[in-house]
């Protein structure tokens, strides 16, 4: 039996359910801590299901890391840090749930990877620590903008304190043969799509905030239309352009942080996930409506609060240093966004 045993905190969710695939996929033994505040216990079922035997879980908040005692009496391989609030419109309303759960929980779980001296620390940032970027595509050395909202800033801090927990480690296991502390930072651009089993994907929690699964809903009807932010925007259409990935692809790239951080073990570094290519929302519309065959109803509406003009990134970095790309094109993203969708119904 594998015993790299690796831990998911939020493996329950969108992202982190599809790198349990890939992890599982890979060799590699995952181990979920899901809370389930923003996800469904049908999902490990499915998961079993998917990787043909059931998943090692702990239904426990990360920081309560009493409560996760039982988890580190076997020695842990890694760990991903998927969990945490999401919303950038809530975090505006509530900035302390966002401050409590993505930096609260999680210095709690950091402290508690450290005490173990689990040697591999695979992070969930975002592309939104680049804010609105004066060039494209975004490379990881452009400049952090200041945060447009509490979530945001939870991110940039996020990554902060991943930085001091490597550095204070990497002073304390000076001259020691203990193992090191690897830390990957990963900032995401816009994940969409679905495994294409439609065995799990993005769950609806209420209205959608963002593009895709909007779409899907209003493809299906259960939306009367998609109202497109902006049309009027200095892009090639008028519409915004974000660099959208399979979170297929992206699942994938947590398998090759880890494998980075065991060629170079107690390394930090700092990677863009997307595509490299941008795209625009009425592009998304229209090879949605290619690809499946189904009319998206839309209309324009004004600009979203908020909303940067364009940003998607060079990838290059992760290439060359991780051995990843986007594998999966923009269609077969909707595609399987598609069929996510219409097994929801
Ligand atoms: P998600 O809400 O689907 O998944 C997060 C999971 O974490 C949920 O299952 C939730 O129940 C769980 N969770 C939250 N706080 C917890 C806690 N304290 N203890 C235990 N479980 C907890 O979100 P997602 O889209 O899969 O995002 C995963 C990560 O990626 C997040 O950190 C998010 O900020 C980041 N990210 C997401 C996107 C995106 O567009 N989805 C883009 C960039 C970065
Ligand atoms: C994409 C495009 C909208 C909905 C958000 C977070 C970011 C990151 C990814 C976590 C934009 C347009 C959307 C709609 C529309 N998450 N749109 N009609 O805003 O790029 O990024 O998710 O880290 O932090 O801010 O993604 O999917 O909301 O929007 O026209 O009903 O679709 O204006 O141009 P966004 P999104």
């Amino acid at each position: 039996m594998n015993r790299k045993r690796i831990a998911v905190t939020g493996g329950l969710g969108y992202i982190g359910s599809h790198t349990v695939v890939a992890l599982h996929e890979a060799g590699y033994t995952p181990v979920i801590v899901d809370d389930l505040r923003n996800s469904n216990a049908d999902v490990l079922e499915r998961l079993g299901g998917i990787c043909g035997a059931p998943l090692e879980y702990y239904a426990a908040d990360c920081g309560d890391v009493q409560a996760l005692a039982a988890l580190f009496d076997t020695p842990l391989h890694g760990a991903i840090h998927f969990a945490a609030d999401k919303s950038v419109g809530e975090s505006v309303s509530s900035p302390e749930k966002y401050f409590a759960n993505n930096l609260g929980a999680m210095a709690r779980w950091v402290e508690a990877l450290r005490l173990h001296r689990v040697a591999h620390v695979v992070f969930s940032s975002s592309c939104t620590v680049y804010g609105e970027p004066s060039s494209l595509p975004v490379d990881e050395s452009a400049p952090m903008q200041d945060a447009t909202s509490p979530y945001g800033y939870t991110k940039q801090a996020g990554e902060q304190l991943l930085r001091y927990a490597h550095a204070a480690a990497q002073s304390a296991n000076h001259g020691s043969s203990s193992p090191a502390f690897g830390v990957v930072l990963l900032r995401y651009f816009n994940p969409i799509g679905a495994h294409p089993s439609a065995q799990i994907g993005e769950l609806p929690l209420g209205t959608p905030a963002n593009l895709v699964p909007y779409l899907t809903q209003a493809a299906a009807g259960l939306r009367s239309e998609l109202v497109v932010f902006g049309n009027d925007y200095p892009t090639a259409d008028g519409t915004c352009v974000r660099d959208y990935l399979h979170v297929c692809d992206l699942a994938e790239a947590h398998v090759a942080a880890l494998q980075h951080l065991e060629r170079k073990p107690g390394d930090l570094d700092v990677f863009n996930l997307g595509s490299g290519d941008g795209h625009s929302v009425l592009e998304v519309i229209r090879s949605f409506e290619t690809a499946t065959g189904t009319t998206v109803p839309h209309r324009f509406g004004p600009r979203r609060a908020g909303d940067v003009v364009a940003v998607y990134a060079t990838a290059d970095k992760a290439a060359k240093i991780l051995n990843w790309r986007t594998k999966r094109s923009l269609d077969q993203a909707l595609e399987d966004a598609w069929r996510w969708q219409k097994s929801l119904k």
